[in-house]
């Protein structure tokens, strides 16, 4: 060995130089390939690269079997670094956003009644307002962090999310930031993307913690945004709020309100740990109970082109009953749009509009402790009251309508807004957070996705926002009240029936 090598050395150092390039081009080649598989595996996306599920919410890990690894690694780095800031829509998005601002309509509207919640929701804060040490907090419970700052979006991810939640509620909130440029102010903020809430009222008396997710309870401090199906859920084929919503306003009006099934329908999937759903199951007798209840087997749907799950022909009935999942669900919506007079459990969970409901004007309040008896009650009540029935439930509809995307991007605003004007430090974006922007997202998403993306895109609104009501606590206080009396009016007119005909049913 040793001679061979002095040997070798010994050989003309023209013959040897060559190799020595080629050696080190190809250490230096492994180098880099080894420096960008580093690179590409510390790089995290929205469609879940390099992220571990939530660890308060396990979920199966994401795979993304169709790639390689090298059109993996290329893709992750064009879609995380090499889109943003190039966007010729950014550059001028100033311009436009002035122009766009000083052009807004004066005279706004009023925003829906429900918009009164932000205040409430953000009262925890009023006094001793937003510090950086909240954030710090909070992101012991965040998938992300979502910081704006002259109206571009960072986002730095923590963790995973089910499905396409990130991409979708991340495409939203660049939306918002398209709809209304220039107006987003600077913001800096912690969000969980799965089901429930965590900021426990009583354990975090001393120092509530502001984070944002779909939902929210009285018992939490959680403050609910619009979830991800607002802009479209692809693996289950349910599309942009504002389309989906066209499609069901039509598809209830095949058939007249009279001429509608009367019973109370309910199709869905009862597998999801929720004990309101178990208990549902037992009241599927159309004679008994008066209410069918139908499973919804999703991955058999999705093998049949989704064509027994369209929300549009679930109208057919007078009745249509809504139970909350894991959490809340965002079947709510879709329901109140049929124009059926809807039969809501009363849930635990709330998102950002079902607070605004209101019994017996847009809903029938059904009782969570004897769900059978009480849907029974309900639709009994119906078929005697007829038009009474119908006027709620297309009061119920007309809420759903006004309440179509302008609004929701509104709300967002508003909510955004009075968050911002409650933090006491400048938002910054973390060295670890990446700018997204339309083609980002974009870039990360399947064919399917990328089609919901695009249908849901905003454009700069002619429009102000809706004009947010004032904070009044008393006013609130009332309406919780009143909300409450109802509900428990409804019960108690139920009451004399129930026993009597539960124990017939127990015979
Ligand atoms: C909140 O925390 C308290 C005290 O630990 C507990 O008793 C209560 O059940 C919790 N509430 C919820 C809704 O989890
Ligand atoms: C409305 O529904 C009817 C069937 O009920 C259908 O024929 C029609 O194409 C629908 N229109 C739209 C715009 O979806
Ligand atoms: C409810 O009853 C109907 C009719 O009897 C049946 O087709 C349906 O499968 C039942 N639903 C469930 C969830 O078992
Ligand atoms: C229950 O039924 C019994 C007869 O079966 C009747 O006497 C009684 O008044 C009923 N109670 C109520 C509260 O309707």
């Amino acid at each position: 060995m040793g001679t061979l090598s002095r040997n070798s050395t010994a050989r003309s150092p023209s013959y040897l130089f060559p190799s020595v390039i080629a050696l080190a081009s190809l250490s230096l080649t492994a180098l880099i390939i080894y420096k960008v598989d580093d690179f590409v595996s510390q790089t995290k996306t929205v469609a879940g690269h390099n992220l571990d599920p939530t660890p308060w919410h396990p979920f199966p890990p994401k795979t993304f079997p169709e790639e390689t690894r090298q059109s993996r690694a290329y893709k992750i780095i064009q879609c995380s670094y090499l889109t943003c800031g190039h966007s010729s829509i950014r550059s001028t998005g100033t311009s436009t956003s002035k122009r766009v601002s000083s052009e807004l309509s004066r005279d706004s509207l009023h925003c829906p009644e429900f918009f009164r919640w932000i205040h409430r929701d953000l009262e925890p804060w009023a006094r001793t307002r937003i510090s950086r040490t909240h954030i710090a907090e909070s992101k012991n419970y965040a998938a992300f962090r979502a910081v704006i700052s002259s109206g571009r979006l960072y986002v730095d991810l923590y963790y995973a999310c089910v499905q396409s939640r990130a991409m979708f509620t991340i495409w939203g909130l660049l939306q918002l930031l398209k709809r209304y440029p220039g107006m987003v102010p600077d913001v800096d903020l912690m969000f969980d993307c799965m089901d429930k809430p965590s900021v426990n009222r009583t354990e975090h008396a001393d120092m509530p913690l502001p984070l944002f997710r779909y939902c929210t309870t009285q018992e939490h401090f959680d403050i609910p945004f619009p979830d991800w199906s607002f802009w479209g859920w692809p693996e289950i084929n349910i599309r942009p709020w504002d389309d989906e919503f066209r499609d069901i306003k039509n598809g209830s009006q095949t058939k007249s309100w009279l001429k509608k099934g009367p019973l109370a329908y309910w199709k869905g999937n009862p597998d999801v740990g929720s004990p309101i759903r178990t208990e549902l199951l037992q009241c599927n007798d159309s004679r008994l109970w008066k209410a069918q209840i139908m499973r919804q087997d999703w991955l058999e749907e999705g093998k049949m082109g989704f064509q027994q799950s369209k929300l549009s022909n679930q109208c057919n009935h007078r009745y249509k009953i809504y139970a909350e999942g894991f959490a809340w669900s965002v079947s709510l919506k879709y329901i109140i749009s049929c124009g059926s007079l809807p039969l809501i459990i009363t849930p635990q969970y709330e998102d950002f509009f079902s607070r605004g409901l209101i019994p017996l004007k847009n809903y029938w309040p059904v009782s969570s402790t004897d769900i059978c008896q009480s849907i029974k009650f309900a639709v009994e009540w119906g078929n005697t009251n007829p038009h009474k029935a119908m006027g709620i439930g297309k009061a119920g509809q007309a809420l759903m309508e006004n309440m179509n995307m302008d609004r929701v991007y509104d709300y967002m605003f508003h909510l955004i807004s009075e968050y911002s004007k409650l933090q006491d430090f400048k938002p910054v974006p973390p060295p670890s957070a990446l700018e997204m922007c339309d083609e980002s997202l974009l870039c990360l998403a399947d064919s399917k996705q990328k089609q919901f993306l695009r249908e849901s895109a905003a454009f700069p609104s002619s429009a102000s926002p809706c004009t947010l009501q004032p904070a009044d606590s008393n006013l609130m206080e009332n309406l919780i009240q009143q909300k409450r009396k109802t509900i428990k009016d409804v019960n108690d007119m139920q009451k004399p029936k129930q026993k009597n005909s539960s124990n017939n049913a127990n015979k």
